[in-house]
């Protein structure tokens, strides 16, 4: 229980601070913390148990209502977080991968593993409002709607959005933006207090909408090889991934790394610190926020803000 309460004091702490009068409520409330400990370790997660109680409609802007609500509705908010997961798609992260795969030479075919719903497979469809140290802005693609980035550094910020002849995507448990309780459920994951993460929700669900994208059900570490081998010759293939090693163990993190590096592919990661161990890196910005690495071909690039809003670039 100690453990769990440290966990969920983190979690208000150091990434969802808008949730922390919830995270302190938790900590202090032996019930509530019975309750989660009840659960399997995987489905105890902080981000799972709020946007549960979003997705029924429950409050989460006060401990007391929100301690309520579960009491009363305990059965639904547990079966919730049992029947779903974690599975945020943040398309605004492609405005941190952007100059990356503008490194590389075109055309490419895009491999998303770990992919959600396929929302960061449309690097080349979204706009982007890069503003820089001195108010200046560099906007890449079309300014309606486009994802807002703060850069500092010398990032290699693209002139236009690459070309891609090609992209698939694998995921445990791919989702279907056409369907309205699973996107009832992606905006549910989105905190309460981030109006323009939904924004950039919608706006890349209209592009999923036009454009299914074709994605695989299955493990990535047992998928990567044939996506790879399936991209169309001639193509600059790129395998990537978003916040998805968490999910993985040491072991599982380590198969893909080698299965990776030895497919004739680019390799770009955008994930926590800690989950690339192999990474060597300067010391990350003393924002206190949680940050993300964007690491290319095993080189580090740069610092990225978690949901894509910021890039600090250090190569
Ligand atoms: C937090 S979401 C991130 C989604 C997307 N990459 C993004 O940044 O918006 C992590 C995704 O990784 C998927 N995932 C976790 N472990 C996986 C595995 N072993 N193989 C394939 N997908 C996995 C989860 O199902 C989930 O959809």
């Amino acid at each position: 229980m100690d453990d769990l309460a440290r966990r969920y004091e983190l979690f208000g702490q150091v990434e969802a601070i808008g949730y922390r009068p919830l995270t302190e409520g938790i900590t202090r409330d032996t019930t509530m913390l019975g309750r989660i400990a009840a659960l399997p370790e995987a489905k105890q997660q902080p981000n799972l148990l709020f946007a549960a109680v979003r997705y029924l409609g429950g409050p989460t802007a006060s401990y007391p209502a929100f301690a309520a609500f579960v009491a009363g509705r305990w059965p639904e908010v547990r079966a919730t977080m049992l029947a779903r997961s974690t599975q945020t798609n943040e398309a605004a992260r492609c405005a941190v991968l952007l100059p990356a795969l503008g490194l590389l030479d075109g055309p490419l075919a895009l491999v998303e593993v770990g992919a959600s719903a396929g929302l960061c497979l449309y690097p080349d469809r979204y706009g982007y409002r890069y503003t820089l140290p001195g108010g200046r802005e560099h906007l890449v693609g079309p300014p309606e709607g486009a994802f807002t980035c703060a850069v500092d550094g010398p990032a290699p910020l693209p002139g236009r959005t690459p070309e891609v002849v090609w992209r698939a995507g694998v995921d445990l448990n791919p989702l279907d933006v056409r369907d309205p309780d699973t996107v009832a459920w992606l905006r549910a994951l989105i905190w309460p207090w981030q109006p323009e993460r939904l924004a950039h929700l919608e706006r890349a669900i209209a592009v999923a909408e036009r454009e299914p994208p074709p994605l695989v059900r299955g493990d990535l570490n047992d998928t990567v090889e044939e996506l790879v081998a399936a991209a169309p010759q001639g193509a600059t293939v790129v395998v990537y991934h978003t916040a998805v090693m968490p999910y993985l163990s040491q072991a599982e993190r380590e198969r893909f790394a080698t299965t990776v590096r030895g497919l004739p592919c680019h390799w770009l990661a955008n994930e926590g610190p800690a989950r690339m161990p192999w990474a060597r890196m300067p010391q990350p910005p003393p924002s206190g926020r949680a940050v993300m690495v964007l690491v290319l071909d095993g080189r580090p690039l740069a610092y990225a803000g978690p949901h894509g809003q910021s890039l600090s670039w250090f190569a």
